[in-house]
């Protein structure tokens, strides 16, 4: 049996036996949530996705030289992402800043009460989970880190203003669930918090948040899907102010430039983004004005793309 710390802080729209443990197919753990109606990770391995959808695109080599790396997860879960990422920077002997948003406090206990989730991790990173869980803050020598629990349209205001960030990990629910997370100002503010050689780096490989990555001013890169999910098209986004130096666009590396294909999605209906101007609208809200918004688009019918590129997404 699992024991839980329900704290008190978790928000009460929150049904409390709503997540649900599950195993992927690497063997390792994840979570379903009842409430969301969806997974955390993918099927076939939670952090088999974190690898190939975070870890990879990051490139962590073009910080090489680079004395400290300031990390954002939003959406931190369970924490893979971050995991993944930490262990590969500590190594490197970065000293690392890092800042997690996440609403529910539930997902990281559940994993650390698990032998199989424990396994994975160095006793650095299960340190830092440890010390996140219990005081919110991580410190480890030069390394530091900050949890800041709620809904990350407000915490991300408890950040101070001047940081910019190496790497800013977007993994929130899809876009139908939680368009909150992915709306044009939430992209936009995270966009502006993002360093000169900074990426921003999603699993979404939708027009919607795509478009709203490009008016932010930056430029967007495929993520390649892995060996083991060929027929996709995209298994995400890299978004960065700069662009990529060639030496990292390669069949060799994770990023690719969007394809003719990918290009045409965005001048479809599918682009028209999510809009919160007040950062505190109900999904149902954002979702419907949305559809009213595509339903006046002068822009193509997301059907015609589909047709002539032979595509279900
Ligand atoms: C797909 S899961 C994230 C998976 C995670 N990166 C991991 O490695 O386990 C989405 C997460 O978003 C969180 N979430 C939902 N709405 C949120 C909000 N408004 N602010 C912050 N976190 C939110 C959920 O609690 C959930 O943990």
């Amino acid at each position: 049996m699992i024991s839980i710390d329900f704290n008190k802080k978790i928000r009460t729209f929150i049904e409390l036996d709503d997540l649900k443990i599950r195993t992927t197919k690497d063997g390792s753990l994840s979570l379903y949530s009842l409430n969301y109606k969806e997974a955390f990770h993918d099927t076939n391995g939670a952090l088999k996705e974190s690898i190939n959808k975070y870890l990879l695109p990051a490139q962590l080599d073009q910080f090489s030289g680079i004395e400290r790396i300031v990390v954002l997860d939003v959406c931190m879960g369970l924490g893979y992402n971050s995991g993944c990422i930490l262990e590969e920077l500590l190594q490197r002997n970065h000293k690392i800043e890092w800042h997690g948003l996440e609403i529910d406090e539930r997902p990281l206990s559940i994993g650390l009460n698990e032998k199989k989730f424990q396994k994975l991790w160095s006793p650095k990173v299960l340190d830092f989970f440890n010390c996140l869980k219990k005081k919110e803050r991580w410190i480890e020598g030069f390394n530091k880190g900050t949890i800041h629990w709620g809904d990350a349209r407000q915490k991300i205001y408890e950040i101070e203003d001047s940081l910019r960030f190496d790497l800013i990990l977007l993994d929130p629910f899809s876009p139908q669930k939680c368009p909150e997370l992915w709306s044009e100002q939430f992209i936009s503010l995270l966009s502006q918090k993002l360093s000169f050689k900074g990426s921003l780096i999603t699993y979404s490989s939708a027009a919607s948040i795509r478009a709203s990555l490009k008016r932010a001013g930056l430029k967007i890169y495929s993520i390649s899907p892995s060996m083991d999910a060929q027929n996709k098209w995209s298994s995400g986004t890299v978004a960065k102010k700069e662009e990529l130096k060639q030496q990292f666009i390669s069949e060799n590396y994770q990023l690719k430039d969007l394809s003719n294909r990918e290009l045409e999605h965005l001048a479809t209906r599918s682009s028209v983004p999510y809009r919160d101007p007040t950062g505190r609208g109900e999904s149902k809200e954002i979702i419907s004005s949305r559809k009213i918004e595509q339903s006046k688009s002068q822009l193509i019918n997301t059907s015609s793309w589909r047709k002539r590129w032979n595509t279900a997404q």
